[in-house]
């Protein structure tokens, strides 16, 4: 479906960060990061509110310029409008569109938001299309937008972002107002998307815990600072108090489950200020 991907290499990072800083006027965001991401990585990138996880997506998108360092995407500065990124948003606008059949959203998607619906091939339904089958959408395909649940619009931007067949995928808390069997099942459609078609995706969620299957790695950040390697390598207290710059327990329940706490504040005033993050 969609067109063609372009060659490259099967391997090699596909985005590659040194000693990179990003921040807006005089405020820092974050600074210092070193990652690299490879292709057909899956990447969970986990934060507090306001840590700048947005603020990675608008860097990787060339929407953001880096205040220190250097970021490459696809071997180069990133660049904006490159038609190889699909991007789910966190808050998306769908007010003028709310009529319209999920198929003809992710149609007009095809070829980076052309209009002219009735001018299309058939080529670009058959994609439309199929790219609703890959997330398990096809049933939805002749709904309004209007008319769909919080999960299945979740689906339809997913086939959305994927109908131009993209090699990287931006997800910006697309599980948000799922509840978790429906967050589970996203994970996974996500999940099968990244390996079958080797495309790497970034996936922004405040909950580590129905993404642990499928990811291949973290991109924590905390307190200006980010740290990025395999679930095992990010999460462990040590490595977590050490971003955050205050102690940080990482648990496992009897089921698995991680559970992050941190204390914030001085001992004196907030002595059992325990918070899950
Ligand atoms: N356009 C902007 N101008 C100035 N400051 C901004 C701008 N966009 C974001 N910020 C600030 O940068 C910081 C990081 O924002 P960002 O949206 O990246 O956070 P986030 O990790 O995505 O948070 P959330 O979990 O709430 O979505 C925040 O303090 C935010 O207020
Ligand atoms: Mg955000």
């Amino acid at each position: 479906m969609g067109p063609k991907r372009q060659e490259g290499t099967d391997t090699g990072e596909i985005v590659t960060a040194r000693r990179l800083a990003v921040g807006y006027k005089d405020k820092m965001v974050w600074h210092d990061a070193n990652f690299g991401i490879e292709r057909g990585e899956f990447v969970a990138v986990i934060g507090p509110n306001g840590a700048g996880k947005t603020t990675l997506f608008r860097m990787l998108l060339g929407l953001q310029k880096p205040s220190g360092g250097d970021l490459t995407v696809f071997g180069s500065k990133p660049s904006r409008g490159d038609s190889r990124i699909g991007y789910v948003p966190q808050r998306h606008a769908i007010d003028n569109e709310t009529n319209i059949e999920c198929v003809e959203l992710v149609h007009l998607a095809y070829g980076g938001g052309r209009w002219g619906f009735n001018l299309s091939t058939r080529r670009e339904k058959d994609a439309a299309m199929s790219a609703l089958k890959a997330v398990g959408a096809e049933d939805l395909a002749h709904k309004s937008l209007a008319s769909l649940s919080g999960g299945e619009l979740q689906r339809v931007f997913l086939a959305e972002a994927l109908v131009s067949n993209p090699e990287m995928l931006l997800l910006d808390e697309p599980l948000s107002n799922l509840d978790i069997r429906r967050a589970i099942e996203l994970v996974e459609v996500i999940g099968d998307v990244v390996k079958e078609r080797k495309v790497t995706a970034f996936l922004v969620a405040h909950d580590i815990n129905p993404l642990m299957r499928y990811i291949d790695k973290v991109m924590y950040m905390a307190n200006g600072k980010v740290a990025t390697g395999t679930p095992e390598e990010v999460l462990t207290s040590k490595n977590l108090s050490a971003l955050y710059g205050a102690r940080v327990e990482v648990l496992r329940d009897s089921r698995g489950h991680i559970i992050i706490h941190s204390r914030y504040g001085g001992e004196e005033v907030h002595e059992e200020a325990y918070h899950v993050i």
